[in-house]
């Protein structure tokens, strides 16, 4: 099969760093554009970052800056897991200038020249971009094959008890992107919470250059999940990518997904009925299970093979 095309929209970010590195390092995936949004840390960090990350595999891809606000509010920046420059105090080489334009534009243009179903929109940050793209040119949703986010939970969130980080960010924009009728799969904290980093599996990464040495360092900032038994560090946005990489490690359910909206506690929450409890459609498919073993063989693997 030729490689999947794709966009990756990513607020790097620890995790956002690995999954980009996964993404670069895997022939199945034509990384045709990174764009960057404000999340974990602001976007001068997440932009700058981003140009990092990718220059740093040697790819050629263009990364443009998007949005620095969600479209209602102002980002909730989360250092505590991210450090202040959003890729836990690792120092990495500036990359090359980001390309000129905003992401929501830039992500319309590569829609627009593209053939019936030809594009994967992958979004591992809060969804502004994605969604000021698809809400101001509705008619090119069937450009997209597929959008595949790292957002939401259908149980516990991680930022409020009811709502998961990239979700809580911008619900509006994530209630556009599921509300837009195209294939959406959903890596939601359940999905995560079944690929935990740990430190001994960090501790056998090896070969690999300086992306590799990069990856450990970034991995080794974050302290393992409290949430989760401090058993180990979610790799978050890798799920988006991995899915696309080897489906065959997950399993899916299709849900009903909803957001919260209001200004009440529940505010972010994604609302996914699994069990057809709610009318409507099935808008999207939840990563319900992840075979971690293969899910952390493979990534190290493709992290070796990157510069
Ligand atoms: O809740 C986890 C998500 O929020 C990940 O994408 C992480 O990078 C943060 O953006
Ligand atoms: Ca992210």
């Amino acid at each position: 099969m030729s490689p999947r095309k794709i966009i990756i929209d990513c607020d790097p970010g620890t995790d956002d760093a690995i999954a980009l590195f996964l993404a670069l390092a895997s022939p199945e995936l034509d990384v045709r554009k990174v764009t960057a949004v404000g999340g974990n840390v602001g976007l001068e960090h997440t932009l700058r970052n981003a140009r990092a990350l990718v220059s740093l595999t040697g790819r050629d891809v263009p990364v443009v800056g998007g949005a620095d606000r969600p479209m209602l509010g102002s980002f909730i920046p989360e250092p505590r897991v991210h450090g202040q420059n959003g890729v836990g105090g690792v120092m990495l080489p500036d990359g090359k200038p980001a390309a000129p334009g905003i992401a929501a534009d830039a992500i319309r243009d590569m829609l627009r020249a593209a053939a019936p179903g030809e594009i994967t929109l992958v979004g591992v940050g809060p969804a502004t971009n994605l969604g000021l793209a698809l809400a101001t040119e509705p008619a090119l949703l069937d450009r997209i094959a597929e959008i595949v986010l790292m957002t939401g939970a259908w149980a516990e969130g991680n930022v409020t008890p009811d709502a998961e980080f990239n979700a809580w960010n911008d619900p509006e924009a994530l209630a556009v992107v599921l509300a837009c009728g195209r294939p959406v799969t959903l890596a939601t904290l359940e999905t995560t919470a079944q690929a935990l980093a740990t430190p001994s599996w960090m501790a056998g990464l090896s070969g690999g250059g300086a992306c590799l040495q990069a990856a450990k360092a970034i991995m080794a900032s974050v302290p393992p999940s409290r949430r989760l038994g401090a058993r180990g560090t979610p790799q978050h946005d890798a799920c988006a990518i991995m899915w696309l990489v080897a489906p065959h490690l997950f399993t899916t359910r299709p849900v009903h997904a909803a957001m919260d909206l209001g200004p009440g506690p529940g505010r972010g929450r994604t609302v996914i009925d699994r069990w057809e409890r709610v009318a409507g459609p099935r808008n999207a498919q939840v990563l319900e299970t992840v075979d971690a073993a293969g899910f952390f063989a493979l990534l190290a693997e493709r992290l070796a093979t990157l510069p």
